[in-house]
This record gives structure tokens, sequence and C-alpha cells, in this order.
């Protein structure tokens, strides 16, 4: 009785170590990607769409890509996208950014497909 609750504890501890996410995969980052691509671009020829390029975006300050027509709430929201506010402004983005014009609803993503998603953009330095 004892032993087997024991074996219970343990068997539930590893199932709680392997509920942690991966690191992220860049190869399901760029699947998970294809729902933003439709507005965003990123790449060494990455132009605006009906969304900013997204080449170096984590770390950089919210709405200071030169030449995209940011809303105003963009432009003075003095968010910085780290890992964490991006996570929220995908699943939410009237949350981190009321008024926002980026019309998205990631509010099913699961924190593997954020962290597949992070790894993705990660390979595209920013533009010049
Ligand atoms: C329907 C079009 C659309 C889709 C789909 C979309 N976005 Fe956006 N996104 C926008 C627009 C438009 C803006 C500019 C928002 C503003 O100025 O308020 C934006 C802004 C952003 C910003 C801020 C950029 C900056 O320079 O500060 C990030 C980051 C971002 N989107 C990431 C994503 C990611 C990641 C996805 C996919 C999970 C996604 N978006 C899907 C339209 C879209």
């Amino acid at each position: 009785m004892k032993v087997s609750f024991l074996l219970y504890l343990a068997a539930l501890a590893t199932g709680v170590l392997h509920a942690a996410p991966r690191a992220g995969d860049v190869t399901a980052g760029r699947a998970a990607f294809a729902a933003c691509a439709s507005c965003h671009q990123v790449g060494p020829a990455a132009r605006h769409g009906f969304g900013p390029r997204l080449n170096g975006i984590l770390g950089r300050r919210a709405g200071t890509e030169p030449g995209f027509a940011y809303s105003p709430a963009m432009r003075k929201s003095g968010v910085v996208w780290s890992e964490q506010t991006l996570a929220a402004y995908i699943r939410r983005p009237d949350d981190v950014v009321p008024g926002t014009i980026m019309r998205f609803s990631g509010w099913s993503y699961g924190d593997q497909k954020l962290a597949d998603l992070f790894a993705y953009l990660r390979t595209f330095p920013p533009t010049d």
C-alpha cells in the first residue's frame, strides 16, 4: 500500500516535469507563424504589410519600426516586447495595448506553441 502510494507520487512528479514546456522548436514555430503571416513578414526581404515586419521583435520597444503607421495606442504604449509581454499580446492584444488595431485572438495558444513561435522569431535579427 505504502509503496504503491510512493510510486503514484513519483509518477505524478514525472508527469509534472514532462508537462513543462520544452525549449522552443524553430520548425514548429515556423508552422505557428502561418497564423501571423497574413499580416506580418519576417526575413531579410520583409516589408510592412497590414502589420509591421517582425524582424528582431523580441527586445524591441513597441511601435518603433520606421515606416509603419502604428495606432497611437501602440506608439504610446511604452511596452517592450519580451516573451511575457508578447505572449500576453498574442493571447489578448487589447489587454496589453488597449486600442491596438491588431485584431487577433490567440487565447487558445499554449505555452509550448508560444515557445516555438518565439524560437522562430529569434532567428530573424533586426533589420538595419
Ligand atoms: C489580421 C492581421 C494580423 C494578424 C493575423 C497578426 N497581427 Fe500582429 N499586428 C497587426 C497590426 C495591424 C499591428 C499594428 C498594431 C497597432 O499599431 O496597434 C500588429 C502589431 C504586432 C506587434 C507589435 C509590433 C511592433 O513593432 O511593436 C507584434 C509583436 C505582433 N503584431 C505580433 C503578431 C504575431 C506573433 C502574430 C501571430 C501569432 C500576429 N501579430 C498576428 C496585424 C496582425
